[in-house]
């Protein structure tokens, strides 16, 4: 079945979770937690089809205030397709890219308010939920850090790519851009390698990024 997101259409199947369609079809949907449901980064808009996505469950609810879900927010690394049906989503970074593009400032400002009180009241039981979900053992620090690593790689690789392909004449500052990025990521890596005793790679290179562990090499940038 074809699903748009941010307007471009996506394979997808039931069964199939919307951050990993977005993935596999190089749509962009933020994923800094690497599909762990804390970080928020893949918060969407179902624009169209929510009834053929599995109800949101715990960590949602957890994180996402009312006001936003009954305007379709959803997380996609937590929304899974359960039947086949016309989807439309709308990524949060989208969202915001097409406010700052056409220049919306009061949108900007209403929407910042908006994403400022969910977060600030949606803080407790968002941090109980993850605490407990530690508690539980289904949710690891070090491979929460771990995939936060993984998905800032990602992320930060793929906006620097969509940003230079939204403004080419700026290519050249962008290169900058994006080694710079990844002298951020090299630091964040060594970091997160102190913390999971594993040694990470970043995507693109045949080296690791961080000299602290030997091995297993684990590649930034692999699928969730
Ligand atoms: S909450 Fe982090 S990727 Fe979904």
């Amino acid at each position: 079945m074809i699903i748009s997101i941010n307007d471009k259409p996506c394979e997808g199947h039931v069964g199939e979770v919307l951050l990993k369609v977005a993935q596999l079809n190089k749509s962009h949907i933020g994923c800094i937690c690497g599909g762990n449901g804390i970080c928020q980064s893949c918060f969407v808009y179902v624009k169209e089809g929510s009834e053929c996505l599995s109800p949101p469950g715990l960590e949602e609810k957890a994180f996402i205030s009312d006001k936003l879900f009954k305007e379709g927010g959803r997380l996609a690394c937590r929304s899974v397709i359960v039947k086949e049906g016309t989807i439309k989503v709308l990524s949060r970074a989208e969202y915001l890219r097409r406010i700052v593009l056409g220049l919306k400032v009061q949108e900007f400002i209403t929407y910042a308010k908006t994403i400022g009180y969910n977060v600030t009241n949606k803080l407790p039981d968002g941090a109980g939920n993850l605490f407990n979900r530690v508690k539980a053992g289904t949710v690891s620090p070090g491979d929460s850090l771990k995939k936060i690593g993984s998905g800032l790689a990602y992320g930060s690789l793929l906006a620097s790519t969509t940003f230079m392909e939204t403004f080419p004449f700026m290519q050249y500052p962008v290169s900058i851009l994006t080694e710079g990025v990844k002298g951020v990521f090299k630091s964040a890596a060594e970091v997160v390698c102190n913390v999971t005793g594993e040694c990470l790679q970043l995507p693109g290179t045949d080296t690791s990024c961080c000299g602290i562990n030997k091995t297993p090499v684990t590649r930034i940038g692999q699928d969730i």
